[in-house]
């Protein structure tokens, strides 16, 4: 299985958009050695779209631009893999990509193949250029039937945005994560409109077969190819905690160069990575919601507890509640709570917690029956 719970890396898009170079990708690489990135979980180094030249050789394989990739891709795969971390890449289904650079439609083998060849362990691909008449799931197939046949291990991530629905059929077209929305933007109301779309698209994830309501945005701070304004620390803690309840893959979109404090202090936070990363591999699901206002969301854990996220969607600090009985608790178990966020122990209780939530805050619980 490659991809038992959720896939962890970086893609390049979000904050360089096609200004990628391989120096880049190198040092990237470096931090996630450096910054404990790779200890916490991170695995896979992503390039996405502008990699490529506007044409394909004279034996119709894809080439890497030389002014950014000056050593090619496989050098570059080979860099990333010595600091025993994964490499990935993007192409797309079909004639162009979204930036207008060749793409697979009709060359699926052989770019399979090519990709095989550079040690690719991870394709990322889009849904630009759709050729008029072709069935969408038909493309994807194709591509998955040719990474399997390329005999390498490539974990297949679906990018169609959610057009035909993949939670129903990608699984069964090889893609071990595929795209359920459009484009996340680095913004608050882009962040909760992609997240809190995802209630009830539950039932399609688990081991192997992920929901991806695209990559992070936490730490960009307003600056980068995807910005618009940016979020605030606890906007990126929300964005963050839900991902890791949606058992979202997660795929880091700041420049992992230059992470401030508070943004090391999210993505590394063991005890809500543990979260997302649960062997379970159950997507968590919506429990309560009053529009625009509060949610709160649920996500059983293997060992029998159960992680709570209490979001305040409002602008002003409000008072929250998570109550057993709407958690599918007894409510008269007892519950030892932490706090994910801070590691404090809020001792134990039964039937009911409240707290006070900050606008656009969370609140990050684990529950754990202890008895009766
Ligand atoms: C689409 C995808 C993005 C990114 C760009 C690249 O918009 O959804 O994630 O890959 O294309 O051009």
């Amino acid at each position: 299985m490659l991809a038992p719970t959720p896939p962890m890396g970086w893609n390049s898009w979000n904050t360089f958009g096609g200004d990628i170079h391989e120096d880049l990708v190198r040092e990237t690489a470096d931090s996630f050695v450096a910054e404990g990135l790779k200890d916490a979980g991170y695995q896979y180094v992503v390039i996405d779209d502008g990699w490529q030249t506007d044409e394909r050789s004279a034996d119709n394989r894809l080439v890497a631009d030389p002014a950014k990739f000056p050593s090619g891709i496989k050098a570059l795969s080979d860099y990333v893999h010595s600091k025993g971390l994964k490499f990935g890449i993007y192409s797309c289904a079909g004639t162009f990509t979204c930036m207008g650079k060749p793409a697979s439609y009709g060359y699926e083998q052989i770019d399979a193949q090519t990709f095989a060849e550079w040690g690719v362990d991870f394709l990322k691909y889009d849904f630009c250029y759709k050729p008029a008449g072709v069935d969408g799931p038909y493309l994807f197939q194709r591509m998955g039937q040719e990474l399997r046949a390329s005999g390498r291990p490539i974990l297949y991530s679906v990018c169609e945005w959610g057009t035909n629905e993949p939670w129903k059929w990608a699984a069964s077209a090889g893609a071990h994560m595929w795209r359920t929305t459009g484009d996340i933007q680095d913004a608050w109301e882009s962040v909760e409109r992609l997240g809190f779309s995802q209630a009830g698209l539950e039932a399609y994830a688990g081991p192997n077969h992920w929901n991806d309501p695209d990559m992070l945005v936490v730490g960009m701070y307003g600056s980068g190819n995807v910005a618009f304004g940016g979020c605030t620390d606890d906007e990126y803690r929300s964005h963050f905690s839900l991902w890791c309840l949606l058992a979202s893959p997660l795929m880091l979109g700041c420049d992992v160069r230059k992470m401030n404090d508070t943004t090391k202090s999210i993505l590394l936070n063991r005890r809500v990575i543990a979260i997302n990363q649960d062997p379970l591999g159950r997507q968590g699901f919506l429990v309560e919601r009053e529009p625009e206002r509060f949610e709160v969301w649920m996500k059983p854990l293997l060992d029998g507890s159960v992680a709570v996220a209490l979001f305040n969607r409002d602008h002003n600090p409000r008072k929250m509640s998570a109550a057993w009985e709407s958690l599918r608790i007894h409510d008269r178990t007892i519950c030892r709570l932490e706090d994910l966020w801070s590691g404090e122990n809020l001792g134990e209780h039964d039937r009911a917690y409240a707290v006070t939530v900050p606008p656009h805050g969370v609140k990050l619980l684990r529950l754990t029956p202890i008895g009766k």
